[in-house]
């Protein structure tokens, strides 16, 4: 397997992509209540990637995806397509996930919100997970191997009692949405690729409150959900691989990373 690390230039075109796929986010966070549908979340987002960010959104006709984000809701995983049928109830906790492309560039990243009063154990799961991804982003410098990313999120996540997700990854990004490697969430330290400068690539956990397994929407062809209908939680950030650290792309105003 063999990965190209990305030119200052080309890691500026990956700055500015992931800048815009934060500010969605940004954007539409404050926006999220009860009784909107996962379709008007999408509309308000497609809206502003096109018209404020003149950028397009990845997702939108993505191997047949119908949607230009997506919203996963509870039991979902991920890939869970906005619907103009699926309202939001009090107590939800939602996934959104917004890839932009800007100059051929992508960035992409998700956050967790709770809508209306979160129970305080779903609410943990949440919390858990983003701390996940950055115990992850925390040990990324050159040298660092995959397997010592995926083994910080599965020792944290499973320390707490819950189960990561196996099927679905995160990956390198760049003109491409999805390239080599691919970024697993559970694994052995001191195992697979040596990270060096100038690599791009998403980190993106997914972690179950109850088993690992998961379930795909055979109907859809899309929503992956868990198969024990217990609640799941996922966080994104795209990143590039600096001389002592990473930088984080899609950093968001609420966040005060410094890896
Ligand atoms: N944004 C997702 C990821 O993090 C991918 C969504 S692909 C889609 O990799 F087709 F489902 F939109
Ligand atoms: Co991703
Ligand atoms: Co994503």
């Amino acid at each position: 397997m063999s990965v190209k690390p990305k030119t200052p230039e080309e890691l500026e075109g990956m700055r500015v992509a992931g800048r815009l796929a934060a500010e969605v986010l940004e954007m539409i966070a404050p926006r999220v209540e009860v009784g909107m549908t996962t379709g008007d979340i999408d509309r308000i987002c497609h809206n502003y990637i096109v018209d404020v960010q003149g950028a397009i959104p990845a997702p939108l006709n993505y191997h047949g995806f119908p949607k230009s984000i997506c919203t996963s809701i509870n039991d979902v995983i991920c890939h869970g397509i906005p619907s103009d049928a699926k309202k939001l109830k009090n107590g939800d906790i939602i996934n959104i996930d917004v890839t932009v492309i800007k100059d051929g560039w992508h960035g992409d990243t998700s956050i967790m919100l709770g809508v209306g009063e979160v129970a305080s154990h779903a609410n943990r799961l949440m919390q858990i997970t983003q701390e996940c991804l950055y115990k992850a982003l925390a040990i990324v410098r050159p040298g660092t191997t995959l397997g010592d990313i995926g083994h910080v999120i599965q020792t944290y996540a499973e320390e707490n009692y819950y189960s990561v997700v196996r099927e679905y990854c995160g990956h390198g990004i760049g003109k491409i949405f999805h390239e080599e490697p691919q970024i697993l969430h559970y694994g052995k330290a001191g195992t697979g690729m040596v990270l060096e400068r100038g690599m791009t690539f998403t980190i993106e956990p997914m972690v179950n409150a109850g088993k690992r397994h998961t379930k795909l929407n055979t109907r859809d062809g899309w929503t992956v959900t868990t198969k024990d209908g217990r609640l799941s939680a996922q966080w994104e950030h795209t990143i590039g691989v600096t001389e002592d650290g990473c930088e984080v792309f899609t950093q968001r105003k609420d966040e005060q990373l410094s890896f």
